[in-house]
């Protein structure tokens, strides 16, 4: 399909996918305000550390495909890709990155285009704030001039360039037309289904499903602490009980990080405070567990002057690079605050200097491990006889696995 493809916000998940268009033959602009994204997307150096992602970039349809820029050109489709965080307090949705997006995007709106929302967005954000600011500043009417979907995006960090492509995907077009149009962009890389329905339900139907995953972390959490109280393994028994032809219970971890899950079941709360009790309830005891980690870590070493304590794993989830939103950071920060010598190191996070594990490891009393990459715990096994001659006291806390 010969179309001109232009993806606001080239980050997690506006880059994937203006990647995967340019390899199926769109003429593709990423438009980032971030000058230095946009510069390593020209040179064609990867900012997500994913390689087949990054061969992809080397593909010579993409080099003669997709350019970057950091401001908005004239096309047939308009992808917003933007962030939309929650207040970190008042724990309400930010769509002012959405807005600005939208707003620079109006100036190159022609008649027939389509607007694409991939950003996750609160209910009614399509219908409340999309087309009244479309409509507003191009005097055009939506959905009838302007044709506007909202298809949001599940991938996962660590395996996206899979999940672009085989996840089935939402498609909830303004009007008929609109989810016609978007079925038709995406069917140009998605392998998965295309399920096409109306903006609204799509909005929602995405933020359910991260509330979903949040609201069973916290049952596993909770449950890890009353199994805690009796001095059981949570895990052993959730085994067990997961033995039930319909039961699956997750695994209780150290808390919920990245950038949806912690962030999405809000949008929920916001739009319905009072229907939303255990949504809320269960957002509150994912957040409290870094809390309860580092009390547990303050108890591992209650006897010992001064510990020196080394924690290793820093993102959100195993075997990725993602530090956003982390509860490993958080765990870290409250020892930290209180005083605690405490050194963090991840291996999948350049900037984390993993290189001087070693020398920090020299008289520590705990070793604390908060994510469970597969290559940390290699590399654990594989310099255990070290590990054990460097440290003061020989303790290991491993948290997630
Ligand atoms: N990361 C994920 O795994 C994931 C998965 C599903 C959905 N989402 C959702 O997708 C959206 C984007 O998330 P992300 O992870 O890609 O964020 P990101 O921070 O990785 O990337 C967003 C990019 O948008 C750019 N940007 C911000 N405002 C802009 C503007 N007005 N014009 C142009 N560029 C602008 C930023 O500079 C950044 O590079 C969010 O709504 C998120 O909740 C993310």
């Amino acid at each position: 399909m010969n179309k001109k493809i232009v993806v606001i916000g080239t980050g997690y998940v506006g880059l994937p996918a203006a990647l995967m268009w340019a390899k199926s033959g769109a003429t593709v602009v990423g438009v980032d305000i971030n000058e230095n994204v946009v510069r390593a997307i020209n040179e064609r150096t990867m900012l997500i550390n994913e390689i087949e992602l990054q061969q992809l970039m080397e593909e010579p349809q993409v080099r003669s495909n997709l350019v970057a820029q950091t401001h908005p050109a004239s096309g047939d489709v308009f992808v917003i890709a933007v962030p939309t965080p929650v207040h970190p307090l008042k724990k309400v949705a930010d769509i002012t990155y959405v807005e600005s997006a939208i707003k620079s995007i109006c100036p190159y709106l022609k008649k027939g285009n389509l607007v694409i929302v991939e950003s996750t967005i609160p209910p009614m954000t399509c219908r409340n704030t999309v087309k009244p600011i479309i409509e507003e500043i191009t005097g055009l009417s939506v959905p009838n001039d302007i044709l506007v979907a909202h298809c949001p995006e599940r991938i996962l960090p660590g395996n996206i360039f899979q999940e672009i492509i085989f996840n089935d995907r939402l498609i909830g077009g303004m009007n008929e037309e609109s989810s016609q149009l978007a079925s038709q962009i995406y069917s140009m890389f998605v392998k998965g289904n295309l399920y096409l329905t109306d903006d609204l339900t799509a909005e929602l139907s995405k933020l359910m499903e991260n509330t979903y995953r949040d609201v069973n972390i916290a049952l596993a959490n909770e449950f890890s602490m009353i199994c805690e109280d009796l001095g059981v393994d949570a895990k052993n028994v959730i085994n067990y009980a997961n033995k039930h032809p319909r039961v699956n219970i997750l695994n209780p971890g150290i808390g919920v990080g990245g950038h949806c899950i912690p962030v999405d079941p809000w949008f929920l709360k916001e739009i319905a405070p009072y229907n939303s009790r255990l949504i809320t309830t269960a957002r509150l005891i994912n957040d409290e567990m870094p809390s309860r980690i580092a009390s547990k870590i303050r108890h591992g070493v209650s006897n010992i002057d001064n510990p020196k304590i080394i924690a290793l794993g820093a993102t959100y989830k195993k075997n990725c690079e993602d530090i956003r939103e982390s509860p490993a950071l958080e765990v870290v920060k409250i020892l930290k605050q209180d005083g605690y010598s405490i050194k963090h190191f991840d291996p999948l996070v350049p900037t984390m200097q993993y290189d001087n594990l070693m020398s920090a490891l020299k008289n520590a009393d705990l070793l604390v491990i908060l994510v469970a990459h597969t290559i940390l715990f290699q590399e654990l096994e594989n310099n255990q006889e070290q590990i054990k001659n460097l440290m003061r006291n020989y303790n290991i806390l491993i948290f997630d696995q």
